[in-house]
């Protein structure tokens, strides 16, 4: 398995996995990112097959959003989605980002139970958040702790 970034070839691939993972389409979203944030549009890529894909944007001025993490259905749990979710963690760190947050629907355990593990913390609920009205959890994770210390000592 190699994850790299996506290409206009994997299009295809994305969509039949978010089509598959996720209840709201909105492929246009998909080229979108690709024209306008190529730096954050990841693939989880097997025999040149796409597996998985996340997507992540700045969305504030230290603040990296994850908008999408999935992994097609036959290759669960094979820590796929965890390793998407750290090459992104990474290139946030490298666009030198404090911090991620995302949003996960409440009944979504498996995500949450990935996130928790990978140092997220559930912050708010936003009630309502989706178009069926089920509410998300948003949640953060601090990157670079060792830069928060450094910079709190630098102002001792
Ligand atoms: C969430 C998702 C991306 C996880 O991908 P994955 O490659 O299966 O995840 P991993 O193999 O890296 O598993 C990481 C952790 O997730 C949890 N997990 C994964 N599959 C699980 C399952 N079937 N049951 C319970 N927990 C599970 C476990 O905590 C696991 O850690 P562990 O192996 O140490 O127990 C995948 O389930 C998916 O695509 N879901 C549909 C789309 C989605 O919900 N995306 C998130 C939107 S916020």
């Amino acid at each position: 398995m190699i994850i790299r970034q996506f290409e206009p070839y994997d299009f295809e691939d994305v969509l039949n996995i978010e089509m598959e993972a996720f209840t709201e389409h909105n492929p246009f979203v998909y080229m979108n990112f690709y024209e306008m944030n190529k730096d954050g549009f990841f693939v989880a890529s097997i025999n040149n097959r796409v597996v998985g894909f996340v997507i992540g944007y700045r969305s504030a001025v230290t603040e990296g959003r994850v908008f999408s993490l999935a992994v097609k259905e036959e290759y669960k749990g094979r820590r796929i989605g965890s390793q998407l979710m750290q090459t992104i963690l990474n290139a946030f760190q490298q666009q030198g980002l404090k911090s991620a947050t995302l949003e996960v629907r409440t009944s979504n355990h498996i995500a949450k139970k990935l996130y928790q593990d990978m140092g997220f913390i559930a912050c708010w609920v936003e009630h309502r958040y989706y178009s069926d009205g089920e509410n998300a959890i948003i949640m953060k994770k601090q990157l670079s702790p060792l830069c928060w210390v450094n910079s709190i000592q630098a102002s001792l």
